[in-house]
Parts: structure tokens; C-alpha cells; sequence
């Protein structure tokens, strides 16, 4: 699929520039020309017959091909031979089809098309005309050279005017509730009556298990591979420090901002948190100012693997190291004797950005870390990846299982031996095994951070040696879920794009959710106790790692095959161009929710968007005359 998908857009440029050479070179040269013209047709055979089969295996990955980019490659095939119509319209025709393609290919409009498909073509047909209109007052030579000078700059005016005012009409607002913007109404909900999500608090009645703090602030820092970070941390430390605690606690957490000038937050991630407490700036709190604090209460329901990490200006804050890893043990655990996360991130440092491991709340390290483990115990490595991007890791020197993803447990995971497990921005893999007694590593598949266990807790690196891609939609036993008879309430198809365009006055390339950027990405709209199904499908270049706040989805299939091992529930799914997911959860947890792309860079250009119970409405705002901007 992603092959098919890859040819299309190779094929498109092919088109673009052969075929436009070919037609600039006229009459002259003709051997060369057919030369180019038969080597231009070739992309477009290619893509044609690509984009047929991408329609017949998966619609909505390439419903734009028919009425969008099937029309000007007839077009150009119909204008390619020399026979009969002047050079210049040949040029023009592959020129115009050319444009259109890379418009329909790189900026993809959402559905539905006849707006484009009617809008493209007449626009560029117009260019057209005028083009022709202009080569006439041209060759009458009737215009004086003044006239000429006042049409260009005219022309020239009228594009910058259009370019400023898509720039400004882009500007996000200055206020913004996150309850009432875009269009998703649908007629309920929202009223002067709506529960203030204020009051969707953690218990406040009674005294926590368990009490952290965590203060955030600038701390100049050091990986232990020794490159210099400009960090802003939690507690001083990098990354934040590992918070653990048992299953059925009652945790309390007090946020206190030192001097982080934007302000922060805690965002819980993977935990489903009551919503007042689930630390969005501007959704569900306001972001604390320098010298303030904020206190969160949650109960912490299911063991397994998490993360914290500030949920204010995210892309920027998380990158500088204000997450750390939170464990929720199982309330009655046999003690393992080494249960230990691994937190990999990539640092920005003016010494190179370094991809670094750190082993049980120790210093991130870009090269090795050591841990001595007596042969025969029990080992969990908690792989969380506080990074953007896909994270690829080998484990060797072990036959060892996935015991978990996003903190759910797999059922019946059988062993495996050198599998790459690819760990998404955000997402955590529990790895499990029994220490034999020579060393076992796990290694980035690239980068040179690694983890070494061994009986001494010495020894150096060996290259990684990755074997196949682990498949978490195949792996262990397949067991009943409770959706499997599920009629369900809702489905929604949720369309991960990209395009060239104006973001908050930046032109960017912007990352879409149904060719739309927050805020005007449609919310999906929920009502307490509703099963909901989402489609994911992913028509971008990029991965994107997507994350439901407040919910687990359980995976139902990936590309029309049903999952067919462990149930798998994710918070965190990343899909790859290409792809096509569906995935169902129960709307149990009512309020407000982000629901974005994990690539927090995508999340702020506009890869954004919210599942909104209805009838909740939120105090806060987000924008630039407030001090929320939670991406
Ligand atoms: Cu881990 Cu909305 O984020
Ligand atoms: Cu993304």
C-alpha cells in the first residue's frame, strides 16, 4: 500500500518534469523528443495504473484520484502527440496538468471533491485564456511599454494581497473556548446549562496514598554521554523523576512552576484521569505562571505504563525535558526483581542532537547504560518513548516477550527472538524475560544509545541486529473483547492529511485532520455511555501516532484485516502512510478531550482535534490573549 502510494507521487513529479521538457523542446530535436515524451508517459502509465488499484483496495485513501488527478492525466495524454495543435498548447497543457497533479498530490483537498474538481481546472483554464488574451495585445504591439510595467506589478500586487489575506484570515483567534469553536455542534449540548468541567475533579474528600511534587523550572543539565542541554526540568532532573505508585492509590500530585515564563501543566499520559484533572492548558486548566501551583488528585485504576509531561506550548516544553515516566504497579505483584523503565528522547544540544536512553530514572545517556542483574531473575524493561517520532529498538542475547502495550497487558504473549519493536511518539511496550547469564542488550536500531544487563553489569555494545518487525495486530492469544457484538452508536472517519497553506499567519506545510487545522477541525461529538468507532486512515508522508485523551481504543484492524492475537488497546496508534485503522472505544469518561497526533510538532500545526461529551462546557480559553496555548 505504501509502495502504491509512493509511485503515485513519484509518478506525478516524473509527469511534471519530462513531460514538460519534452513538450518545451517543440519541433526542434524530434528524436529526442519522443525520447522524453515516451520516458514521460511511463511515470503516468505507472501512476494510472497505481492509483486504479490504491481506489479498488482502499477508497478513501484515494477517492481524490477520480475526479481530481485521473482528468489531467487523461489530459495530457490526449495533448502528448505533436500531430496537429501548436507546440505552445502542448506545453501548456503538460504545464497546467503538471500543476494540477502536484496541487491534488502535495495538497490533497479533503472530500468531498466537486468543489476542487470543478475549481482546479477552471481556475487554471482561466490563466489560461488571460495567457492567450495577453499574447494577443502582445503581438499587436499595441501596448506601450508603461502599460506593460502597470499590468505586472498589478499582477504582482493582487498575488501578495491574495498571500497576506490568507496569512491573516489563518491568524488563530486571540480567545477561543475550546467548548464552542469549528463546527460540531450538531443542534445540542453546549447551552447555558452545560457541567462546568471544572468540577470533574479526582477525589478531594479524603487523604491521598500517595503525595509528589513536581517543580518545574530552568536547569542548564548534562547527559551522561556528556553533551549540554538547556533543560527545563522537573525537580532538576532530566528526565523528571519516575513516579511510581500501586494500583487502587489514591495520588496527589502538586505542580509547581518555578520560572518556566510560558507556564505549564501535567498532562497523565495513558492514565484516564476524571477530565478537570487530565492537565490541558486552556481545555481543562489554566496553564501555572511562574510562582504558581496546581494540585491534581486521580486514583490511579489500572497498573501498567505511563507517562507525565507538560501539556502547555507540548511540542516545545516535552522537547526540554519537562515528562518523566509513571509506573502504576499492580496491587498485588509478586516483587520482580528488575522492573525498569527505559525512557528514550531526543535532545536538542548545541553539542548535536542526541537520541538518548535513560534506565530507571538515571541520567539520559546517548551511548551505553549498565545494570548488573543476577542470572534467572525476572526482568520488565518499560520501553516509553517521550518522543515524536517512531522509535525502533533490538533486544538481543534473550528469547523475551511483549507482556504489554500502552499499559494493557497482552494475553498469551508467546516468545520472541530479535524482533524490532517500533515504540510510537508517546507509546510504551513492556518487554519481559527471564536474565540468562550473559549479557542481554537492548539497542536503539539507530542512534547509539543502548542498555547493557549483564551478571556484572560491565561489558560494551554490540551492533544491533534487528530482525523482523514485531506485529502487535498477530501476536499472542485472541480472547473476547466487549465490543465484539457491538452495535455501535457512532462511527467516525477521521482523514490524516497534509497541505501548503497559511497556519496562525506562518505558511507551513500543515498537518490535517479531513483537510482541516485546529481549530476548525470538526470535534467528535459523544454522549456518556455511546460506543464509538473511529476510522483512522493516513494519506500523508508521515507517521502519525494517534492519541485519545481519557480513553483506551481497542484496536479492531489495520488495512480491512482484523486483529487476530491479543486484544490490543492502545491510547497511543500510530499510523504509517498508507494505513487504515479502526479502532472502537466507550465514551465512560465524560467531558472534554483532546484527541491529537502525537508528533507534537504535527499537534501544533494543526493536526489537532477533540471528542466533546455532550452537554460539558469548559471555563477556559486558549489563544494568544490568554495564557494557554496547549500545543
Ligand atoms: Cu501525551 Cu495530549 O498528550
Ligand atoms: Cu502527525
Amino acid at each position: 500500500m505504501v509502495v502504491l502510494f509512493i509511485l503515485g507521487f513519484s509518478a506525478a513529479l516524473g509527469l511534471a518534469l519530462l513531460y514538460g521538457t519534452a513538450a518545451a523542446l517543440g519541433p526542434r530535436a524530434p528524436r529526442l523528443r519522443r525520447a522524453l515524451l515516451v520516458l514521460a508517459l511511463l511515470p503516468v502509465a505507472l501512476r494510472l495504473v497505481a492509483g486504479t488499484v490504491l481506489v479498488s483496495v482502499d477508497r478513501l485513501l484515494a477517492a481524490d484520484f477520480v475526479p481530481l488527478a485521473l482528468p489531467p492525466l487523461v489530459a495530457a495524454v490526449c495533448l502528448a502527440p505533436p500531430r496537429g495543435r501548436p507546440a505552445v498548447w502542448r506545453v501548456r497543457g503538460a504545464a497546467f496538468a503538471a500543476i494540477e497533479h502536484l496541487l491534488v498530490t502535495f495538497s490533497p483537498p479533503a472530500p468531498p471533491y466537486l468543489v476542487p474538481a470543478m475549481a482546479v481546472p477552471a481556475l487554471l483554464l482561466g490563466f489560461a485564456l488571460a495567457a492567450r488574451r495577453w499574447e494577443a495585445v502582445m503581438a499587436g504591439g499595441r501596448l506601450a511599454p508603461r502599460w506593460k510595467a502597470l499590468v505586472a506589478s498589478g499582477a504582482a500586487l493582487a498575488v501578495v494581497a491574495a498571500g497576506g489575506w490568507s496569512a491573516a484570515a489563518s491568524r488563530l483567534p486571540d480567545r477561543m473556548s475550546m467548548a464552542s469553536h469549528g463546527s460540531h455542534d450538531m443542534g445540542h449540548g453546549h447551552g447555558a446549562h452545560g457541567i462546568d468541567i471544572s468540577t470533574l475533579t479526582g477525589p478531594r474528600d479524603r487523604e491521598p496514598d500517595r503525595r509528589f511534587t513536581l517543580t518545574a523550572r530552568r536547569t542548564p543539565a548534562t547527559l551522561a554521554s556528556g553533551q549540554r542541554i538547556e533543560a527545563w526540568t522537573f525537580n532538576g532532573r532530566l528526565p523528571g523523576p519516575e513516579l511510581r505508585v500501586r494500583q487502587g492509590e489514591l495520588v496527589e500530585v502538586t505542580l509547581v512552576n518555578r520560572d518556566v515564563t510560558a507556564g505549564v501543566t501535567v498532562h497523565w499520559h495513558g492514565v484516564d484521569v476524571p477530565n478537570a484533572e487530565d492537565g490541558v492548558a486552556g481545555m481543562t486548566q489554566d496553564a501555572v505562571p511562574p510562582g504558581g501551583r496546581h494540585v491534581y488528585r486521580f486514583v490511579a485504576d489500572r497498573a501498567g505504563s505511563f507517562w507525565y509531561h507538560s501539556h502547555q506550548q507540548s511540542a516545545e516544553q516535552v522537547e526540554r525535558g519537562l515528562f518523566g515516566a509513571l509506573i502504576v504497579d499492580p496491587a498485588r505483584s509478586s516483587p520482580r526483581e528488575e522492573d525498569l523503565a527505559v525512557v528514550s528522547h531526543r535532545w536538542t544540544s548545541p553539542d548535536g542532537n542526541v537520541t538518548a536512553l535513560s534506565l530507571a530514572g538515571g541520567t539520559p545517556s546517548g551511548s551505553v547504560s549498565h545494570r548488573a542483574v543476577r542470572p534467572g531473575g525476572q526482568v520488565r524493561l518499560r520501553l516509553i518513548n517521550a518522543d515524536s517520532h517512531l522509535r525502533a529498538f533490538a533486544l538481543s542475547g534473550v528469547p523475551f516477550a511483549v507482556a504489554a502495550i500502552d499499559g494493557t497487558d497482552l494475553g498469551g504473549p508467546t516468545p520472541l527472538r530479535n524482533e524490532r519493536i517500533s515504540v510510537p511518539g508517546g507509546g510504551r511496550y513492556d518487554l519481559t524475560f527471564t536474565m540468562p547469564d550473559r549479557p542481554v542488550q537492548l539497542r536503539l536500531v539507530r542512534g547509539d544509545a543502548g542498555v547493557l544487563l549483564s551478571p556484572t553489569g560491565r561489558g560494551d555494545l554490540a551492533p544491533a541486529t534487528p530482525g523482523p518487525d514485531f506485529d502487535p495486530a498477530s501476536y499472542g492469544r485472541a480472547a473476547p473483547t466487549p465490543f465484539d457484538k457491538a452495535r455501535f452508536d457512532r462511527h467516525y472517519t477521521v482523514v490524516l492529511g497534509q497541505s501548503f497553506g497559511f497556519y496562525d499567519g506562518r505558511f507551513a506545510l500543515r498537518w490535517t485532520i479531513d483537510g482541516k487545522t485546529f481549530p476548525n477541525v470538526p470535534t467528535l461529538m459523544v454522549r456518556t455511555g455511546d460506543l464509538v468507532r473511529t476510522t483512522f486512515v493516513n494519506r500523508s508522508f508521515a507517521d502519525h501516532p494517534m492519541h485519545l485523551h481519557g480513553h483506551r481504543m481497542l484496536v479492531l484492524s489495520r488495512n480491512g484485516h482484523a486483529v487476530s492475537g491479543s486484544p490490543w488497546w492502545s491510547d497511543t496508534l500510530n499510523v504509517a502512510p498508507g494505513e487504515r485503522y479502526e479502532v472502537a472505544f466507550r465514551a465512560d469518561n465524560p467531558g472534554l478531550w483532546m484527541d491529537h497526533c502525537h508528533n507534537l510538532a504535527h499537534a501544533g500545526a494543526g493536526m489537532t482535534m477533540h471528542l466533546a461529551y455532550e452537554g460539558y462546557e469548559s471555563p477556559y480559553e486558549i489563544g494568544r490573549a490568554t495564557a494557554n496555548q496547549p500545543e
